[in-house]
C-alpha cells in the first residue's frame, strides 16, 4: 500500500512521494531536454536544477519561448510572515535570485501579512507586522537587485491589490477552494478569501503596465494548489496564465521528507541563529545515517540517503566534486557521522555569517524595495 502523506499550503506531513505528487497536482517533471534548454540561455545550471531540487513546473517551455522572442517575463514569489526565516525558506529565494540575475528580470515579492494571522490561532497582526520586517531583511540579504525588485505587503498595499483580488474572488466558488485546500465548514471566512490575494501579484504588474507580461512563479511545491486554482481565473481575466517552477522541501533535521516547519522551533535552523546554536542543533538533532558503533560504521559504511547532514549538503554544498567525495567517503565508512556533521556545521555557519552581514546592511535598504502610497 502506498504510504500516506499530505501536501497543502498549510500542512505538509508524512513521507512526500514527489513522483506521485506530480501526477496528483498535474504538474510536469523538469526533464533532460528542458534542463538543456535552460542551460542554453543561462550558460550553467544552478545546483538546485542539476540536483533535481527544482523538479517540476507548469508552462516553463512557454516562458522560454516568449523570452527567446524578446518577451521578457517577471518573477513572482512570496513569504507569509509567521516567524523568523529558516533555511528551508531560503531555498526558493536563492533560486529566484539566480533566475533574476541570469534572465535580467523584475521580481515582485509578496508578503501576505494576513495569511498566517488568519491560519494561526495565536498569531496577532502585531506579530505578523514584526515578522514582515524581519523576513524582508532576509529577502534583501539574499541579494536581489533593488532596481528590479518590489515588495508587496498585503495590508499596506491593499489599495493596489484589493480591487484585483475582488475580480479573482468572484470567479472562484467555495467548493473549489474547499477541495483544493482541504477546508471545511469550520474554516474561517478569511481563509476562504485568502487565495484571491495570493493570485493578484501574478497579474498586477500587467495591470500597472497596461500590457500583458508573462509571469514565472518559483515556489515550493506545497503552494501549487493556489496557482492551480488561479491560473484559469487569471486567464479568464484576460492576462497570461502564470507559469511556475517548483522545488522540493528541505527535510526537517529529525528526518522525514516533510517540510521543515517554522513551528518546529527547537530544531529548525533560523537565519538569526548564532554559530553555537547551529552546531548544537545539528549535532543534537540531525538524523544520522551512520551505524551504531564506529567499528560497524567502518565495516558497513553510512547511508547518505538517510542522513540529514548529507541531505542538507546536497542543498547547500554547491561544489559537485566536493559533494561526490563526501558521498563516497561516507558510504565507504571512511567518514564518520560526527565528521559529516562537522562539515555541514561549517558550511551553514559560513553561509549564515555572510547572510547575517547582509541582513544588517538590509536595514538601510528597505526603502528601495517597499512600494509607497
Ligand atoms: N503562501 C506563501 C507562504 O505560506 C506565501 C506566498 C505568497 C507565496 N505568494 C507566493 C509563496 C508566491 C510562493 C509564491 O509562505
Amino acid at each position: 500500500m502506498a504510504k500516506e502523506f499530505i501536501v497543502t499550503p498549510w500542512n505538509v506531513s508524512g513521507d512526500v512521494d514527489y513522483k506521485r505528487l506530480i501526477n496528483e497536482f498535474g504538474i510536469k517533471e523538469i526533464d533532460g531536454p528542458l534542463l538543456k534548454r535552460i542551460k542554453k540561455i543561462t550558460g550553467e545550471l544552478h545546483p538546485f536544477l542539476r540536483r533535481n531540487i527544482f523538479f517540476a513546473h507548469r508552462d516553463l517551455n512557454w516562458i522560454l519561448d516568449e523570452y527567446e522572442k524578446g518577451n521578457k517575463f517577471f518573477l513572482y514569489t512570496g513569504r507569509a510572515p509567521s516567524g523568523h526565516t529558516h533555511l528551508g525558506h531560503l531555498v526558493p529565494w536563492i533560486f529566484t535570485k539566480w533566475i533574476q540575475e541570469k534572465f535580467n528580470v523584475n521580481l515582485w515579492f509578496q508578503f501576505p501579512d494576513e495569511e498566517k494571522f488568519l491560519f494561526k490561532e495565536n498569531l496577532t497582526l502585531k506579530d505578523t507586522e514584526k515578522y514582515t520586517y524581519e523576513n524582508m531583511l532576509d529577502v534583501i540579504a539574499v541579494g536581489f537587485d533593488p532596481k528590479k525588485t518590489k515588495f508587496l505587503i498585503d495590508t499596506k498595499n491593499a489599495n493596489l491589490m484589493y480591487k484585483e483580488a475582488l475580480k479573482v474572488a468572484k470567479k472562484i466558488n467555495f467548493s473549489n477552494v474547499k477541495a483544493a485546500f482541504g477546508l471545511n465548514n469550520e474554516s474561517n471566512i478569511g481563509i476562504i478569501f485568502y487565495t484571491a490575494m495570493q493570485a493578484v501579484p501574478a497579474f498586477l504588474p500587467s495591470v500597472l503596465a497596461k500590457k500583458n507580461i508573462p509571469c514565472l512563479i518559483p515556489h515550493a511545491v506545497d503552494q501549487d494548489p493556489h496557482f492551480r486554482l488561479s491560473r484559469d481565473v487569471v486567464g479568464k481575466l484576460g492576462y497570461y496564465k502564470p507559469a511556475s517552477i517548483q522545488c522540493r522541501f528541505l527535510p526537517a533535521l529529525q528526518g522525514s521528507s516533510g517540510k521543515m516547519s517554522a513551528s518546529m522551533e527547537k530544531t529548525a535552523i533560523y537565519t538569526v541563529d548564532n554559530e553555537k546554536i547551529v552546531a548544537k542543533k545539528i549535532n543534537k538533532y540531525a538524523f544520522s545515517g551512520g551505524r551504531d558503533t564506529i567499528e560497524e560504521h567502518r565495516r558497513l559504511g553510512g547511508i547518505p540517503e538517510k542522513d540529514i547532514a548529507y541531505q542538507w549538503l546536497n542543498f547547500f554544498e554547491e561544489d559537485d566534486k566536493k559533494l561526490v567525495k563526501i558521498y563516497h567517503d561516507y558510504k565507504s565508512g571512511k567518514l564518520l557521522s560526527g565528521e559529516l556533521k562537522a562539515i555541514l556545521i561549517d558550511k551553514i555557519n559560513n553561509m549564515l555569517k555572510k547572510h547575517q552581514k547582509n541582513r544588517e546592511k538590509a536595514k538601510k535598504q528597505l526603502d528601495k524595495f517597499i512600494i509607497k502610497g
